[in-house]
């Protein structure tokens, strides 16, 4: 069997080259889509990350504003920041760079952003519509990976999904929209006892821990379908993901690689969700 090689970037590009034609069509009508976005201290990753995210928006025409912070800025003084931003009429999304420095509790943070312009689907009230089967924002990684299974016309009713990893950001939120997508689902973390059998048993295996060659070809069923979402750096300093891509060829059935899979798809359903935004605020 040849293992397919999902391709994130061709996919990423037409949605946002759809989203340019959106963009256009609010345009004429006097709304420009608004991304505000935060970023504190000098993380490097998070200023590559920014970076990406503003280009991005620049080219499907949504205006964006970076604000930068010192890593000392207070919990107080970066809250009224965002309250700022949620009553500003030309901001229709609000995204606050994580990991945020230590002395800031995080979910203060994101409690303060607007649910209307909460793009990240970080906000409790929008983990509480996806829970519940009504989401107002999709998370935007997870956005992309159910995207990205619907474009290679993946079957996900009625099949085993596995995610390895159970954070806010990939983890949970996936694991609840495949579950309402009927299928069944097992959430592993880092105290599963036998990870391997629980990863054999997925026809769609989900991978987002942050560590390279966590799952191998030993630890997959023939022509399962492989959603990486690590990016990290080998010994060779070379990106790879948490999957080791070599040794699954020949017996998974597709995967994403990295880079080129996942990361890029994250970027667009951020426009998506900004541009949604806009249109929800017509709509209202
Ligand atoms: N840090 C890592 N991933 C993300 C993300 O999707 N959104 C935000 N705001 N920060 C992140």
């Amino acid at each position: 069997m040849k293992t397919k090689i999902i391709n994130g970037l061709k996919l990423s590009a037409k949605i946002r080259e759809d989203l340019k034609n959106k963009v256009n069509q609010l345009i004429d009508k006097n709304i420009t889509p608004g991304l505000a976005v935060i970023i504190v201290g000098n993380n490097q990753a998070s200023q590559i990350y920014v970076r990406n995210k503003v280009k991005a928006c620049n080219e499907v025409g949504i205006s964006s504003i970076e604000e930068a912070y010192s890593h000392d800025i207070s919990e107080n003084e970066l809250i009224k920041n965002i309250h700022r931003l949620n009553v500003d009429e030309k901001i229709n999304g609000i995204l606050v760079q994580l990991p945020l420095p230590s002395h800031i509790d995080t979910s203060k943070i994101i409690e303060a952003i607007d649910p209307k312009k909460d793009v990240d689907g970080f906000h409790v009230i929008n983990a509480g519509l996806l829970m519940t089967g009504k989401p107002m924002f999709l998370p935007c990684t997870p956005y992309g990976i159910i995207k990205l299974l619907e474009s290679e016309n993946i079957n996900i009713r009625g099949s085993e999904a596995v995610i390895v990893g159970a954070s806010n950001i990939v983890g949970k939120p996936i694991a609840m929209i495949l579950l309402q997508a009927g299928a069944t689902v097992t959430i592993c973390n880092s105290k599963t006892k036998n990870l391997k059998e629980h990863t054999q048993r997925a026809d769609i295996l989900i991978v987002a821990t942050g560590k390279p060659n966590i799952v191998d070809g030993t630890m997959i069923k023939k022509g399962a379908i492989l959603i990486d979402v690590g990016i990290n750096r080998d010994n060779q300093n070379k990106i790879c993901g948490d999957i080791n891509f070599d040794s699954v060829q020949g017996i998974a059935g597709a995967i994403t690689p990295v880079p080129g899979g996942v990361g890029p798809m994250t970027i667009a359903m951020l426009l998506a969700n900004t541009v949604k935004s806009a249109e929800n605020k017509i709509k209202i």
